[in-house]
């Protein structure tokens, strides 16, 4: 049975932020999912293999750890991401799924600590998204991800860049061609006082040359591994040994 519209909570559109992602979210897979993939999986596929009750995916976007997840566990995935275009991508991307694979995701439309998820999962994983945190949001994730995770959990976190970048560094994303236009982007940080500045430009080629080109631009907050470690220790989590990549941390939750 439908449930009636009074009892359903109804977000006015105008309610909602922009999303960070407009832009991004458009080349986001075509130009970064497959180096990705293979970290994704290098990362985390062996604490994923291991998760029984559940795997938590903080800021999931299109699904990268997500996918992962669902192919390497049989536990349930609760993939957390607030911003509508990336969740879109992730929704039609999970759409495509056999049911009884679509059974075990679960998706919250919300950022982790507006989510109340308790005790869901036993691994949880955030992956590129503390970066692009500003210190008080970073510091507001912790207690939420020990909220959501069992006595004894292990969390992994990809750390934010150690320190603000010298001069301006530039990352060019490989190009990639889909029927006839080819996709091309670089990544450009530089620092702005406390922040790194990190402007995506992106463009579409085709026989006649360039026909889109965009920019947006995202802010990252540098923080040190003892900083991060530091700011989980006070919500309950205590360090597991250092893993071979050092971009991961890895913590696990005390007994509370
Ligand atoms: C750079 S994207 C990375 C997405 C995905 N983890 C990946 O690596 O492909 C960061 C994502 O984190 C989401 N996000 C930001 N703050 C969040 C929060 N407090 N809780 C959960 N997700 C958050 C954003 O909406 C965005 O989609």
């Amino acid at each position: 049975m439908l449930p009636s519209l009074s009892d359903v909570p109804v977000v006015p559109p105008g309610r909602e932020a922009p999303d960070a992602y407009a832009i991004s979210a458009e080349f986001y897979d075509i130009l970064q999912a497959d180096l990705d993939r293979a970290r994704v999986r290098r990362f985390y596929g062996r604490a994923v293999r291991g998760a029984r009750r559940g795997v938590l995916d903080v800021g999931a976007g299109t699904g990268r750890v997500t996918f992962m997840c669902l192919a390497r566990s049989r536990a349930p995935v609760f993939a957390v991401e607030p911003t509508r275009c990336m969740r879109s991508l992730l929704m039609t991307r999970l759409a495509a799924l056999p049911v009884d694979v679509r059974t075990r995701v679960t998706v919250y439309p919300y950022r982790l600590d507006e989510a109340a998820l308790r005790e869901v999962a036993d691994v949880g994983i955030c992956h590129n998204t503390v970066a692009c945190l500003r210190p008080t949001a970073r510091r507001a994730l912790w207690p939420a991800v020990a909220d959501a995770l069992v006595p004894g959990g292990v969390f992994l976190v990809q750390l934010p860049p150690e320190r603000l970048p010298d001069g301006e560094a530039t990352h060019v994303l490989p190009a990639q061609t889909m029927g006839r236009h080819e996709y091309g982007g670089r990544m450009v940080m530089s620092a702005d006082a406390d922040r790194i500045r990190t402007r995506f430009d992106y463009w579409v080629r085709g026989e006649s040359g360039v026909l889109r080109a965009y920019t947006e631009t995202f802010w990252m907050w540098p923080a040190s591994r003892a900083e991060v470690l530091g700011e989980l220790a006070q919500c309950g989590f205590v360090p597991l040994p250092e893993r071979a990549d050092p971009a991961v941390l890895a913590v696990r939750l005390g007994r509370r």
